[in-house]
């Protein structure tokens, strides 16, 4: 930890970030869905580091992060070829795999399972890290517990400034949202965090039917009510109501369509009507309304399809309750 954080660029900075992980420091790195708060995973004081960066609960487990589908089975056993299949199809890439545990495998990374959860990011900066550190990463989304994630080095810096050794500052997460989770431990596998590669594709690749198993309860971060929640309040609005809606001077607005009475300048955002690029915009959308300080934010409801399927469980957890 150190007062002021450097923000890095690799490959120049590579060996400082390399060294830093071996020091057992976290470091923000860039990976395709949202930046993630790296580790050494199997260095338990520094997988204790992230936690306390973070303020998160210790009882909630993180992601490792590894460079090859070769590396799974040092951090899984039991492998089934379903998870060999989904990862040869989908890494590097947005696919979260819950596994069995090896014996070795640290409680502080696992939040005490007997699971671990695995991927493989598409994401240059991180891969080479994890190659040049030599070890799995933990790495969950890199800001404070149950803020807005980030998708770029500012975004971290609005909440872990100071408290991590590091950022490197990759550009953009060109997906926006976080992977999609997906037990495979049992014969009929298991979405337990949707993300950006939908059940159907798991279902097709795998011949099988895939579950969805609504998280609520459990202490895991992804699946706590209102975790990605801005200081903001934020209100949804169906499209006939935002079409009579007034704002005041205050107020912000996401949206899909286009809102008719102007807002001031930087207080509307409309993002695309397609999930891909409405999901790559999305939490930046919130952090710059966010920054404002405005009395709320409302954002327009989304469809109530498949394909908006994450991003309306992602909205469901920044909307206010009540
Ligand atoms: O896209 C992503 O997955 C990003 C990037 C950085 O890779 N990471 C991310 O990590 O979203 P995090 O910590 O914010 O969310 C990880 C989720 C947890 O909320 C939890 O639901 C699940 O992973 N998880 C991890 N290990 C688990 C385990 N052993 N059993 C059940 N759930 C687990
Ligand atoms: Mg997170």
């Amino acid at each position: 930890m150190q007062p002021t954080t450097p923000i890095l660029h690799f490959p120049n900075d590579l060996a400082q970030a390399t060294a830093f992980i071996k020091a057992g420091e976290c470091v923000a790195i860039k990976t395709e869905t949202v930046y993630g708060l790296a580790a050494d995973a199997s260095n338990e004081d520094a997988v204790k580091a992230i936690f306390k960066a973070k303020a998160r609960p210790a009882t909630n487990p993180l992601i490792v992060h590894i460079a090859s589908i070769a590396d799974m089975k040092k951090w899984a056993r039991d492998i089934p070829s379903r998870a060999y299949l989904l990862a040869e199809k989908y890494w590097p890439g947005p696919l979260s795999l819950l596994l069995k545990k090896q014996p070795w495998v640290s409680d502080t990374v696992t939040g005490g399972q007997d699971t671990v959860v695995l991927r493989m990011p598409a994401s240059n900066d991180f891969l080479s890290l994890i190659k040049a550190a030599g070890v799995g990463l933990a790495a969950p989304s890199a800001n404070k517990y149950k803020f807005i994630s980030p998708t770029c080095a500012a975004h971290v810096l609005t909440s872990l400034h100071g408290r991590i050794a590091a950022v490197v500052d990759g550009g953009r997460a060109e997906v926006g949202i976080e992977s999609t989770i997906v037990d495979v431990t049992e014969e009929t596998p298991c979405i337990l965090r949707p993300g950006p590669i939908g059940r159907d594709s798991l279902a097709r690749d795998l011949h099988t039917d895939i579950t969805f198993k609504n998280n609520e309860g459990l202490t895991v971060p992804g699946s706590v009510l209102q975790h990605y929640q801005p200081n903001t309040p934020v209100k949804m609005l169906t499209q006939n109501v935002l079409s009579q809606k007034r704002f005041t001077k205050s107020e912000g607005l996401i949206s899909l369509s286009p809102y008719i009475w102007p807002l001031e300048k930087g207080k509307h955002i409309q993002l695309s009507s397609t999930p891909k690029e409405y999901g790559r915009d999305f939490y930046d959308a919130l952090h710059q309304l966010d920054k404002q300080g405005l009395s709320c934010i409302y954002i327009e409801a989304l469809p109530n399809t498949d394909s908006w399927f994450a991003l309306n469980n992602r909205l469901s957890r920044v909307v206010a309750l009540g």
